[in-house]
């Protein structure tokens, strides 16, 4: 893969990934110091996280076709699986596993993304393999641990169903093709996303939104600097960062069982030895509803992985107290699908 990124989206190193660690490790304590000081200093400070939008300029009827598809089992070898099999709307858009299981019931590699606000994020996957919706279905539908099918199976199995069929035929002149079920799929998940958490509440100036431990805990994930790795819209996926950027990356993973066979990150698709353990800084939208933790799934609660992160990402221990108020503060970027909180979901 060519490196083709973005770099104003590196808002942390300004840099691409083979960035030097050394510059790093410099940025995120200067970045973590500059929201440190007086109340006053923080409140003139742009917020970091902006509201997710309400309005969504999308064609209802491709919505209601990727909707189809993505629940539709023809579109996997076998007909095994569904996207739906994995990422579960009532489920907070994943599977709520540690790592996602396959087809055959084989163990897939990673942990499963949710597909909510998935298009809201700059590059896909945890690695930021993928730079658009497109090229991840085209991936997906020949994965052979995900739906493991091909095009031509999947128009064959699709035209038979007339009402499909015709429905394909009224939304686009070409009819059913990969590139019409491509695009009414990914037109479902740009429908996929969770306006209205408590949160972009108080962004948008409901000061009543946030309960005092929740405001101290927004407070305390900007002043340790979270804020400078997760920030934007999605709370996150707008840069790739080393995991492991303070201390020697990889300690993660080899102090959690993987130390034989470490997960690469970005590297796995590059082959560029700066790239070594490189990820995309995941969205922390719904991440209450998303436990498991990491691409690993080896952190069980949102407690852990906020453990984790002060010590590998932010090279510091922050006492319980601490843990406890950022982690009341990320329970308030629960959002809404269809007007109805996502925690109030059948399975939640
Ligand atoms: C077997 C379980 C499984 C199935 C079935 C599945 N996915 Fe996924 N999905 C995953 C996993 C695991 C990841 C993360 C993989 C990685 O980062 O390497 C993922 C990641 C994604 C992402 C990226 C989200 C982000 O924030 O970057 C999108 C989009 C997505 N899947 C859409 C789909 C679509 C569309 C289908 C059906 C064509 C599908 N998935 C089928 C498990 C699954
Ligand atoms: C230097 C950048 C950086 C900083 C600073 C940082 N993070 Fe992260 N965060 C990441 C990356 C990269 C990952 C993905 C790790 C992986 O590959 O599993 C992540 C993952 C997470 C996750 C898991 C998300 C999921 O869906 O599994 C949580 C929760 C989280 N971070 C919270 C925090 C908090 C709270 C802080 C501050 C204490 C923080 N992060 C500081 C880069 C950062």
């Amino acid at each position: 893969m060519k490196r083709d990124l973005d770099p104003q989206r590196r808002r942390v190193t300004g840099q691409a990934p083979a960035v030097g660690r050394q510059l790093l490790i410099a940025a995120v304590p200067a970045l973590a110091l500059a929201f440190l000081g007086p109340a006053l200093v923080v409140a003139q400070t742009p917020e970091p996280i902006a509201p997710i939008p309400f309005q969504l300029e999308l064609d209802q009827r491709k919505i209601d076709l990727g909707e189809a598809l993505f629940h539709d089992v023809r579109l996997s070898r076998k007909n095994e699986n569904a996207c739906s099999s994995c990422h579960d709307l009532d489920n907070g858009g994943d599977d709520g596993l540690a790592k996602s299981r396959g087809l055959g019931g084989k163990a897939g590699r990673r942990n499963t993304l949710t597909i909510f606000n998935s298009t809201l994020n700059f590059r896909l996957m945890w690695d930021g393999r993928f730079a658009s919706s497109e090229q991840q279905v085209e991936a997906a539908i020949h994965d052979p641990t995900v739906m493991g099918e091909t095009w031509p199976a999947i128009i064959d199995k699709l035209s038979r169903d007339q009402a499909l069929s015709q429905a394909f035929a009224g939304l686009y002149p070409e009819g059913l093709q990969p590139q019409t079920i491509t695009d009414a799929i990914v037109v479902y998940e740009r429908s996929l996303t969770t306006p209205n958490a408590r949160f972009d509440k108080f962004l948008r100036g409901d000061a009543a939104a946030l309960g005092p431990d929740e405001l101290e805990g927004y407070s305390l994930f900007k002043t340790y600097g979270c804020a400078s790795c997760h920030q934007g819209v999605n709370v996150g996926g707008n840069m790739f960062q080393v995991f492991g950027v303070l201390g020697t990356p990889g300690d993660y993973f080899r102090s959690h069982g993987a130390a034989a066979d470490p997960d690469f990150g970005l590297y796995n698709t590059t082959r560029v030895e700066e790239d070594k353990f490189v990820f995309r800084v995941p969205s922390l939208r719904n991440v209450a509803l998303t436990a498991p933790y990491f691409n690993d799934g080896s952190a069980a609660t949102l407690t852990e992985a906020v453990d984790a992160m002060a010590k590998y990402q932010l090279g510091r221990q922050i006492s319980s107290r601490d843990n406890a108020l950022i982690v009341a503060f990320l329970r308030t970027l629960t959002g809404e699908y269809k007007g109805r909180p996502l925690d109030a979901r059948p399975s939640q």
